[in-house]
């Protein structure tokens, strides 16, 4: 028996199946059929920028309360499929630099920001690597889970002393609480005027994580 009274049903289905909506942003799983054929096509990824990962949400929800001003030009530092940066140039028309030192993440990245009509400026790079001169632009610089190796506390409290020098005025990192992200955050509150808060989500899923937010003062 089919169950679907038509074909748009079924398909409609399928997409509540396999997508997550985030304040109005759409995420399309890694389970989503486009999604997947984009998986055959493509290497692996080297870093874990695989899927959408949870501290993303966790991010939007939390720049949905402290928003950035419109237009904004934001750099999202390990973006891999960018869906922070993506809710941030949908709903406050942000220029936004997704950076990501694997070109692997690319094309979710594009697919992601298609599904929801907008555009953001994906940049292949380490973060270690950029100079005062790459940061001076931005307004803000965000990250969701991008401290998940011993080895990357260091040069990303470098890479956050050098955007502050340059002027940038906000550094949000959002985090599930791996060690290394702690040591980030001891440096940035003692050196760096940072502070540290737990954010709790019901939607799109429930989770809590942590956010760490440098402001330039
Ligand atoms: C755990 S994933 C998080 C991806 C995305 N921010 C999210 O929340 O879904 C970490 C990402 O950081 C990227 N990455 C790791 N080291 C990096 C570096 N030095 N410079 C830029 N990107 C880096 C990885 O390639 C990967 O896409």
């Amino acid at each position: 028996m089919n169950i679907y009274e038509n074909t748009n049903d079924r398909k409609n289905l399928l997409d509540v199946d396999h997508t997550i909506i985030c304040h109005n942003t759409k995420a399309l799983k890694a389970s989503h059929p486009e999604v997947r054929r984009l998986k055959r096509v493509s290497a692996p990824q080297s870093a874990h920028g695989n899927k959408i990962w949870r501290s993303s949400f966790v991010l939007i929800d939390y720049l949905n309360t402290y928003p950035p001003e419109v237009e904004a030009s934001i750099l999202e530092v390990g973006c891999g499929w960018g869906l922070t940066g993506i809710y941030l140039a949908k709903h406050y028309a942000a220029n936004v630099t997704a950076l990501d030192i694997d070109s692997t993440v690319e094309p979710f990245l594009e697919l992601q920001a298609l599904e929801n009509k907008t555009d953001v400026t994906f940049r292949l790079g380490d973060f270690a690597s950029l100079s005062a001169a790459d940061l001076k632009p931005y307004d803000t610089v965000i990250g969701a889970d991008i401290c998940f190796w011993d080895d990357l506390v260091e040069p990303l409290c470098d890479f956050i002393k050098l955007s502050l020098s340059v002027g940038v005025n906000r550094i949000i990192i959002a985090d599930p609480g791996r060690p290394p992200f702690w040591t980030l955050c001891d440096i940035a509150v003692e050196q760096l005027n940072g502070e540290v808060l737990t954010r709790r989500i019901d939607k799109p899923i429930k989770t809590e994580k942590f956010i760490l937010s440098i402001e330039n003062k």
